[in-house]
Formats: structure tokens, sequence, C-alpha cells
């Protein structure tokens, strides 16, 4: 088949990668020049692992092809993925969806009738019905548009895409039912799950699968909360009702909280639409899931400042700054709020992180940065693991005790081996758990 992809950052370069590895003919646009210039390079505009080899092998059996707007070449695809962004409008909780609008506009006038179009972007319920009615109105025929969520998570986007848990299509016709489905073909063929389902509830499967996600975050960090003052051990708590297999232990992680491009702007765009639509009340606890997320950012400030005393000239090391390991993403990143607000407060703040410096260097040069991790604490008069990268679990206390001036740890993450950075002579702070130290 001759697919589009409309719209290359997370989402849409590795869709883009992903269809041209099951064998289609993929023509991806991107408006903005310099990840235009990359894609086509074969250079990701962002970490993601195995998708850059990925790139490179599509690129040489020329399955794939990279141009800025739309013309003949894109006009022929039988199929049009819209992947772009919908970030939080500025200003507002809702989500903007100015640029799927403005893709389904450009899009439109070289559309053949057969064609499908397939918004993948996380949209509010209703977006769908509009983005027919808009196109159907410059073709002058009905647009075949359909809703095929996306589930991928940084880190796994590949993987996650190449072997999904569903494949999920809300469509109002058959014939992009089958279109859709022909271009998943092989991973149908695995077995995946396919679900034919309204507009509205595919609109709908995308936000309230990452509302689930998020208020399964913060109900183990409110655990954590009252943990905290009791004396229990959020950790264990979480394993403990885990087993229950009708809670699981997946996302149970108690910690810094959620971050990234995804969950906490869809929590908030899902409140303002919800509300939008009169049911406001329905999703109100979502205000909730978010402000418990938020306060546990707080609470690493507060444990900072009681460890430090003043904070003005101490020097602080964040280990990991992304919002997530294998990702280099910083948006709405837990450990990077922290590490502004202390260095706003006067610290001196260094920061270690295996792909990100450079991303960090770009969104916030003020704070300091290192690449070498036994360097990067050097003098430091706390280190804080803000994002739980393997090479921060595998780490020698000796050999990073050895350097610093003050052995105290924050554990953000709870992923560290608390007795054996206690033998090394660390005293050892983490969230939700009340770690005796000698
Ligand atoms: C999320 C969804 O998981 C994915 O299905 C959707 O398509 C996009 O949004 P992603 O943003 O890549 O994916 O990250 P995810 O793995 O969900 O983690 C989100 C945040 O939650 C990270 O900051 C992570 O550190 C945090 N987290 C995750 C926890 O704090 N505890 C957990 O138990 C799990």
């Amino acid at each position: 088949m001759k697919v589009s992809v409309i719209g290359l950052g997370y989402l849409g370069a590795t869709h883009a990668v992903a269809m041209a590895e099951l064998g289609h003919e993929v023509v991806g646009l991107e408006p903005d020049p310099k990840k235009l210039e990359a894609l086509k390079a074969g250079v990701l505009p962002f970490h993601e692992p195995g998708l850059d080899e990925a790139l490179s092998r599509v690129l040489k059996t020329g399955k794939i092809t990279f141009q800025a707007e739309h013309n003949h070449h894109s006009a022929s695809a039988d199929l049009h993925f819209i992947c772009v962004g919908t970030p939080q409008r500025s200003g507002s909780d809702a989500a903007d969806t100015s640029y799927v609008m403005a893709a389904a506009k450009a899009l439109a006038p070289h559309l053949r009738p057969d064609a499908v179009v397939a918004g993948k972007s996380t949209v509010p319920v209703g977006t769908a019905t509009e983005l027919q009615k808009v196109m159907t109105e410059i073709t002058g025929f009905d647009v075949n548009l359909a809703w095929n969520p996306e589930f991928l998570r940084e880190g796994t986007a590949l993987e996650d895409s190449l072997r999904p848990d569903r494949i999920v299509v809300g469509a109002w016709n058959e014939h992009s039912v089958e279109v859709i489905k022909a271009a998943y073909a092989p991973i149908l063929n695995l077995g995946t799950p396919f679900l034919v389902l309204d507009v509205p509830t595919a609109e709908l499967v995308k936000v309230a699968a990452n509302a689930f996600l998020a208020t399964k975050i913060s109900f183990i960090n409110a655990m954590a909360e009252v943990a905290e003052v009791s004396g229990a051990d959020a950790v264990s708590l979480a394993k403990a009702i885990g087993y229950d297999e009708r809670i699981g232990n997946k996302f149970l992680r108690t910690g810094i909280g959620f971050g990234g491009g995804c969950l906490p702007k869809d929590i908030r765009g899902f409140m303002a639409r919800a509300e939008e639509l009169g049911v406001g009340s329905a999703v109100e606890f979502l205000k909730d899931v978010d402000a418990i997320n938020l306060r546990r950012r707080d609470k690493v400030v507060a444990l900072a400042k009681s460890e430090l005393g003043d904070v003005r000239g101490k020097r602080v090391t964040m280990l990991g700054i992304s919002f997530k390991p294998d990702s280099d993403d910083l948006r709405d990143s837990p450990a990077l709020e922290i590490a502004q607000r202390l260095s706003r407060e006067g610290a001196e703040v260094t920061v270690h992180d295996p792909v990100s410096l450079s991303a960090l260097a770009e969104k916030e040069p003020a704070l300091g940065r290192e690449a070498d991790l036994v360097e990067a604490v050097r003098e430091a008069d706390l280190v804080i693991l803000g994002t739980e990268w393997k090479q921060y679990k595998d780490a020698d206390p000796h050999a990073l005790g050895a350097v610093v001036a003050n052995k105290t740890v924050i554990d953000g993450r709870n992923v560290l081996d608390v007795a054996a950075w206690q033998s090394a002579g660390w005293k050892v702070i983490a969230l939700g758990r009340s770690i005796q130290n000698g």
C-alpha cells in the first residue's frame, strides 16, 4: 500500500518507520525544515532506542521518503495518517487541536475520493466529526475519515508500534475499516486484537487509557503520602496489592510521578473537554490525580531544603533529567522541574543524564551539565535521582561516595539498592518510605 504520514514528531516518525518496516511505500510530511532534513539524512530529531537503525534500514530500501508539503506523490496515497501534536493550549487546560485542523485542511484538496484518512493524534472527543465536516466541505465528497489511536510509549515506541497489544479503529464506513485493516495486516496476522468501534469511542479510548494510567500512578503516590507520615512503606504496599490480579503490579511505581508529552496534558485536556460537554464533574477526580502528582515534586524540594538548610550556594546533582529513561524528552519532566526550582532558589545544580544533556542545553541552559557520572557528583552536597536510568541503578555507591562532599541521596524513583548504598556510608531518603539511616 501507499501511505502518507502527516507530522513527524515522536508518534509520526515512529509510525512512518513502522509502516515502511511492514512493507508499505511511505511518504512522511513534516513542515519543520530542521526535522525534515534530519530525517532525510537518516537522523532522528529525538532519542528513541532502535528507531534510528530502523530508519536507516527503510531509507536504504527506498520504502520511505520525506517532504514538506503535499504534492502528486503524497496525493496518490491510499491511506493518510494524521499524527500531528495536540499540545496543551497556552493559558488553558484544553488540548490545542489547531494543528490537526490545519493538517486536515491542507490534505483535503489533494484527497482521492477512495482514499482513507486515519487520525492518530490524541484529540478531544468530537474532533473527528468536526474534521470530517470541514474536509467534506473542501472536497465536495464524503471523506473517509476514521480514528485509529496510537498507544506507543517513548523508549519502546517501535516495538509498541510493530507489536501493539491492540489496534483500535473508529470509523463511519466499512471501506475505511478495510483499508486500515489492510495496512496493519502483518500485525493482525500475529493475532493482535482488532477493535472496530464508533468514532467517539475510538477518540475516547486514548484519553481514557491515559487517564487510567495517570490515576494508577497518583493512587500509589497518594499512598506514599500516607506512608510517609505513618512509618509504612509504599514500595512494599504496591507489591502487596499488586498480587491481586484485579489491581495488577504495573504502573504502581511510587516516586516523583508522571511527566512527558502525554499523561499530564491528556488528563487536563480530558477535564476541559468534559467541562465543555457539561459533565465536568464526571472526571473532576483527575484534578486530584494532577495535584497528587505535582505534590511529589514539592515533596522533593522540601526534602532537599530540610537536608541542606539554606540551599543557596549548595551543590546539588540531579541524576537523570528526562521524564523517563530511554528518552531525551524533557516535556513536563518532574526531574527538570525540581532542578529548576532548586536552581531558582540559589542551589548550584549539576545535571547528569545519558542522552538528554543537549536537549537540556537548549531548553534550560542555566543548569550545569556534566556527562561523566563521577564528575557530576564531585563535591555534591546532595544527590537526587530523578530518572531511573539503568546506569544509576548499577552505579557503585562506593565510587560515587568517594567524591561527594556529603553522602546523602534522595531516590526519587525508588530504584536504588538501599542496603548497598547505606553500607557504602550514604544516607538514603526515598519517597513513600521511612528508611532508617544509622
Ligand atoms: C504514555 C502511555 O503509557 C502511552 O500508552 C501513550 O501512548 C502515551 O503516554 P509515555 O508518555 O511514553 O506513554 O510514558 P509512560 O511509560 O506512560 O510513563 C509516563 C510517566 O509516568 C513517566 O514520567 C514515568 O516515569 C511515570 N511512571 C510510570 C511512574 O511514575 N510510575 C509508574 O509506575 C509508571
